[in-house]
């Protein structure tokens, strides 16, 4: 997200430990060598970039900064901080996002009327859904004999769950997500970004009032008559708590998907590996969580607070970066490997502590169906031309373009 100051995007980076860019091209395609390099010299790295920021890459720090709440508030999660001008309580705090966008107490109450509704039983009565969903995907594209994996398949499917989830009508929803859509575009411009948030809480407003006035069996009205004490919860922070689920969950969950599918068209030996031993999926999925963990959260400090050797102002915003913990050699034996079959995967893809990802089970079960459902009916496939990939980066990395042959 252009959030900031556009000569960053621009200047070459001198030294990551004093000047890293998430959204810089080697960064984004393959951060693996800076995070090592970090991790050895200067373990809680710098950056005046986007407004500046503290980046941590070792598991152990990632993991200790986590926990420190609500010294290092989540008001503001994003990995780059609005520019000032855009900032308001709809952006920021509570009512943006909650339970991702607030401290306790708000945290704590909103992320319970969550919980209910993605236990791993809840999520087991949207598989056949969701296998429905990749089947059609497939329909559309095989006799093609090739497909763009990241915008015909991974990004098709994890909205039209979401969508279903969330109880909305199949073109309303389109329409919402396309508006979610252009809010992930990472090239997008602040101004930008706000209009889109708007139009998602309006949409969601309407849906929120609508069904305090005529409850169904659904997810936004379960939220609608959700209550703290006595009270119904302010409708602002539900529509925010319903604009969080396609937020957090489309783009993360479709990162996963893409990337795995590029990992298998570029690793034969894993790609047959697969086909042959399906049995591997659990902890193939697993690896693949570690390997190309997606999110990278930010907190901002809300009071002096000393850590490993620096010193985080007040405001000063810090990055968790947990790819870069699942990566971290003193964790993982070999972490630069992908193994199918890795025991003890003690990744924190899905964050820790009390933010811990409430969509997990949801994550892992639509990343499983995918990988499935495409080797079942695509066992044989390879990139069609590598120089055609393209990777995002910021908060979310994932690839944007797989183009994919089957062969
Ligand atoms: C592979 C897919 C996913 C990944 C890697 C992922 C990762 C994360 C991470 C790292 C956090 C913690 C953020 C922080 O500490 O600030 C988080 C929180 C959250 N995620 Fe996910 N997520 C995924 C999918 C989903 C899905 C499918 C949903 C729901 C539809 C979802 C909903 C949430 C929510 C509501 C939170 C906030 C929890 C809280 O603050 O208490 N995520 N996710």
């Amino acid at each position: 997200m252009d959030l900031s100051n556009e000569s960053d995007a621009i200047k070459p980076v001198a030294d990551p430990a004093t000047d890293y860019d998430l959204l810089d091209k080697s960064y984004v395609e393959n951060p693996l060598p800076i995070w090592d390099d970090l991790r050895q010299r200067c373990p809680i790295a710098h950056t005046e970039r986007w407004g500046g920021s503290w980046m941590p890459t070792r598991y152990k720090d990632v993991q200790a900064l986590a926990r420190k709440v609500p010294i290092l508030s989540s008001l503001s999660n994003m990995a780059f901080d609005l520019p000032e001008g855009l900032n308001s309580d709809l952006l920021t705090g509570p009512k943006a996002g909650a339970p991702i966008s607030a401290d306790p107490p708000e945290q704590t109450w909103t992320r319970q009327a969550l919980l209910p509704h993605f236990t791993r039983t809840a999520v087991e009565t949207q598989r056949s859904f969701t296998e429905g969903v990749c089947e059609n995907l497939i329909d559309s594209f095989i006799e093609d004999g090739r497909c763009d994996a990241a915008s015909q398949y991974a990004e098709q499917l994890t909205p039209q769950v979401l969508i279903h989830i969330l109880g909305l009508d199949k073109d309303a929803g389109a329409e919402l997500t396309g508006w979610v859509n252009n809010l992930l575009d990472v090239g997008l411009e602040g101004t930008e970004w706000t209009r889109y948030w708007h139009l998602i809480r309006n949409f969601f407003a309407k849906e929120v009032q609508n069904r305090r006035a005529y409850p169904r069996n659904d997810f936004i009205s379960a939220l609608s008559q959700a209550k703290f004490g006595e009270e119904l919860f302010p409708e602002e922070i539900v529509v925010g708590m319903c604009a969080l689920q396609l937020v957090a969950g489309i783009d993360t969950t479709w990162s996963v998907i893409s990337s795995a599918i590029w990992h298998f068209a570029t690793h034969q030996i894993d790609r047959q590996r697969m086909v042959s031993d399906p049995s591997l999926w659990n902890s193939a999925v697993e690896e693949m969580l570690r390997f190309y963990s997606p999110v990278t959260a930010g907190r901002n400090a809300l009071e002096e607070t000393a850590y490993a050797g620096v010193i985080f102002q007040p405001g000063d915003k810090v990055l968790l970066n947990f790819p870069a913990a699942n990566h971290d050699p003193e964790i993982f034996e070999d972490p630069h490997t992908v193994r199918l079959d890795r025991e003890d995967n003690r990744h924190i893809a899905f964050g820790v502590g009390i933010h811990r990802c409430t969509g997990l089970h949801l994550a892992r079960m639509e990343i499983q169906v995918a990988l499935r459902a495409w080797f079942h009916r695509i066992p044989n496939f390879t990139i069609e031309d590598p120089e055609a990939v393209i990777w995002a980066g910021g908060g979310t990395r994932g690839p944007r373009c797989v183009p994919v042959l089957f062969t």
